[in-house]
C-alpha cells in the first residue's frame, strides 16, 4: 500500500534532514507514533527526554497522533507520573495561558505501565496493554476520519487517507547493567506489528560499553534483537545546534574549506569545561571516569566533524564513510599522550570509593595519520568541577610568514577561529588590524557571529539537542547518530590508553582545586607537542 511504501521512505537510512526538514516533517505528520521512554522514573528521562518531548509538542513537530508511555519498575499511577511529568515541563516563549494549555493536553497522551525490565511476562502484559489501551482507540480515530472523510470527524488533523498502525520508538533512558535484558524483552514481546505496515526502533544512550570488549558484547546483544536500521545510539552533542553547523561553515565556506589542511592550520583545540563535579552521580561516574564519559564520545564525536575529509554528500551513509575513515586514520592513544587530574574534593564524596584514580579532568594530544592532517597536534581537553562552564571548538592557523606588517613582539599573531558550542553559542575569527590613526600600531581583533545578536528570534527557541534527535528517530533520519563503527574505532582509539593507565599501579591524576583552570591548559600541551617534548 501507498502506506508502507512511505513508511519505507521514512525508515530509508540515506535519508537526510539537512536542506528540507520542516518538508519531511510535515509529511511524516501523518503516521502516528508510539514513543516508550523506558526507564521513565530517572534522572535523564525527567530532566531531557520527557521536556524534549513536549518542547517537540508544542512546536507541533510530532505527528498528529502520538502518545507517550513511560515504562519502569516504580509503581506510579497514571496520575502520579503526570505530576512528576508536569514538574519537569518547560514553557520556552510560549504565554502562561498557552502553556497551560499545551501542558495540559500534552500529559492527556502520557501514559505510565509499571514493569520489570529483565521479566518477559511483564512485556507481554505490557504489548497487550499498549495494543488495547493506546494503538486500537488511535486507529478507531483514523477509521472516524476516513469514514466521515468530508467533515473533521475525528480530531487529531493531518490528511489521512488510509489507517495507519503506530510505530513505537523505545527509548531506552536506563543504567546499561539492564539494557540486555530489556532490549529481549521488547524483541521478543512488545513489537510494533509489522506486517500491517508498523515500524519498531529503539535509541540507545551512551555509554556504549566500557571498552572494546564489553561494547562487543553489547553490540552482539543489540545486534540478536534488531537489525541496525532499527538502532539509534544517540550522542547528544551532535545534535547541538552549533555542532551540526560545525560541517557547514566549514564544507560550505570556500575561505575555510580552502585553509582546513596541514599547510595552513597548526593545531586544532575540542575543549569541554564543567564548573560542577560528580556530584549524585559517583556510582556512575567513578567507573567510567572523563576519558569515557565525554572524551570517547562527545569529544571524538566533534572532533570527526572538524577534521573528517568533506562526505561525498549529506546523507547519513556518506558521513559515516567519512567520519569512520578519519577515525581510521587517527593514531591509537598511549597513556604518554595524556594528562590527567582529580579535583581535590572528589575522593569525599559520596560514592567515590576511598584512594580511587578516577580522572575528572584529561587533556591529550591526537594524531592524524593522513595527507590533510599529519603533524597537526589534536588536543581534546575535558574536565570536571573547573574554573568556568565552556564548550568550544579553536582551530588555530599558522603564522604568517610575512613578518614585516605584523610585528614580531605581537602576543597572538595567528588567526583563529573559535566555535563556542555553549553557553554563549558563537562564531569569531580573528584577525589583525592596524588601528586607525597615524601610527603604525596593529593589533589583534574579531569578526563574530554571536547566535543570541544575529539571530535573534531563532536563538530565543533554540531546541535543545534532544529535541532534534528525538524527531531524527521518528522520522528515520540517521544523519546524526552514532554507527556500529565508529564506535568500534572510537575503542581501538582509547583503549590503549585506557589499558595502561588502569594496569596496576595505575597512573595517578594530578590533583587540582574545586573551581580551577585544571592541571593544565591546552594551549600549554600545543606548545610542548610543537616543542617536540611529548
Ligand atoms: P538513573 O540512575 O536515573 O536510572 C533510570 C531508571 O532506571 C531509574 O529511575 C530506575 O527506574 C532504573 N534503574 C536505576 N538503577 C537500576 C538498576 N540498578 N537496575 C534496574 N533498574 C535501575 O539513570 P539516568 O536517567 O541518569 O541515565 C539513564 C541512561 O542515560 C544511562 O545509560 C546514562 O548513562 C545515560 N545518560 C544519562 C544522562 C543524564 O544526564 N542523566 C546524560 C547522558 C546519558 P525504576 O527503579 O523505576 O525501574
Ligand atoms: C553527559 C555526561 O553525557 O553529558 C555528563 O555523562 C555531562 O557527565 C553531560 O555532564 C554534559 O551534557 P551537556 O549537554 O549538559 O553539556
Amino acid at each position: 500500500s501507498s502506506a508502507i511504501s512511505q513508511l519505507s521512505l521514512l525508515s530509508n537510512p540515506n535519508l537526510s534532514l539537512l536542506d528540507s526538514d520542516v518538508k519531511i516533517v510535515e509529511g511524516s505528520k501523518d503516521y502516528p507514533v508510539i514513543i516508550v521512554v523506558v526507564g521513565a522514573s530517572g534522572d535523564l528521562a525527567h530532566k531531557k527526554t520527557l521536556p524534549a518531548l513536549f518542547s517537540l509538542y508544542y512546536h507541533d513537530m510530532l505527528p498528529h497522533q502520538f502518545a507517550v508511555v513511560g515504562y519502569a519498575r516504580s509503581k506510579l499511577d497514571r496520575e502520579k507520573f503526570h505530576d512528576v511529568v508536569r514538574s519537569h515541563l518547560v514553557c520556552r516563549i510560549t504565554d502562561r495561558d498557552t502553556c497551560e494549555r499545551k501542558t495540559a493536553a500534552f500529559l492527556d497522551r502520557c501514559f505510565y505501565f509499571s514493569g520489570q525490565y529483565h521479566d518477559r511476562e511483564d512485556w507481554r502484559k505490557f504489548h497487550e496493554w499498549l495494543t488495547e489501551e493506546i494503538e486500537w482507540p488511535m486507529i478507531h480515530k483514523q477509521q472516524q476520519r476516513l469514514i466521515g472523510a468530508n467533515g473533521d470527524g475525528g480530531g487529531g488533523g493531518g490528511d489521512v487517507q488510509t489507517e495507519r498502525v503506530p510505530g513505537r520508538l523505545f527509548y531506552l533512558a536506563i543504567p546499561p547493567s539492564v539494557f540486555a535484558d530489556t532490549l529481549g524483552g521488547i524483541s521478543s514481546e512488545a513489537m510494533a506489528p509489522e506486517s500491517r505496515g508498523a515500524w519498531t526502533r529503539v535509541i540507545v544512550e551512551k555509554p556504549f560499553g566500557r571498552d572494546t570488549e564489553s561494547y562487543e558484547a553489547l553490540r552482539d546483544v543489540v545486534s540478536s534483537c534488531f537489525t541496525e536500521d532499527a538502532v539509534y545510539r544517540i550522542d547528544h552533542y551532535v545534535g547541538k545546534p552549533l555542532v551540526a553547523n560545525l560541517t557547514t561553515l566549514r564544507l560550505g565556506n570556500f575561505v575555510f574549506d580552502v585553509l582546513w589542511n596541514r599547510h595552513c592550520v597548526e593545531s586544532v583545540q575540542v575543549v569541554f569545561k564543567e564548573d560542577f563535579g560528580a556530584e549524585g552521580r559517583a556510582g556512575y561516574f567513578d567507573s567510567y571516569g572523563i576519558v569515557r564519559d565525554i572524551m570517547q564520545n562527545h569529544l571524538l564525536q566533534m572532533m570527526s566533524i572538524v577534521a573528517m575529509d568533506p562526505p561525498a554528500s549529506p546523507m547519513a551513509a556518506d558521513i559515516n564513510e567519512a567520519k569512520v575513515k578519519l577515525l581510521r586514520d587517527m593514531r591509537p592513544l598511549r597513556a604518554k599522550d595524556f594528562v590527567i587530574g582529580q579535583y581535590d574534593r572528589y575522593r569525599a564524596e559520596q560514592g567515590v570509593p576511598p584512594g580511587s584514580t578516577t580522572p575528572t579532568f584529561a587533556a591529550c594530544v591526537v594524531q592524524i595519520d593522513n595527507e590533510r592532517w599529519r603533524g597537526v597536534p589534536f588536543v581534546m581537553s575535558a574536565g570536571k568541577a573547573l574554573d568556568e562552564k565552556k564548550v568550544y571548538v579553536k582551530v588555530t592557523f599558522r603564522e604568517t610568514p610575512n613578518h614585516s606588517f605584523v610585528p614580531e613582539e605581537l602576543q597572538d599573531r595567528r588567526n583563529s577561529i573559535y566555535i563556542e558550542i555553549q553557553p554563549r553559542p558563537a562564531v569569531e575569527l580573528s584577525f589583525i588590524s592596524k588601528v586607525p590613526g597615524l601610527t603604525g600600531r596593529v593589533v589583534p581583533t574579531k569578526l563574530d557571529l554571536v547566535y543570541n545578536e544575529s539571530f535573534v528570534e531563532e536563538a530565543r527557541d533554540m531546541p535543545d539537542a534532544y529535541e532534534r534527535l528525538i524527531l531524527d528517530a521518528i522520522v528515520g533520519d540517521r544523519t546524526l547518530f552514532i554507527s556500529d563503527e565508529q564506535i568500534s574505532r572510537a575503542w581501538s582509539i582509547f583503549d590503549p590508553a585506557l589499558k595502561e593507565m588502569e594496569s596496576a599501579p595505575p597512573m595517578q591524576p594530578a590533583l587540582y582545586a574545586y573551581g580551577s583552570p585544571g592541571p593544565i591548559l591546552p594551549e600549554t600541551l600545543i606548545k610542548k607537542f610543537l616543542a617536540g617534548k611529548m
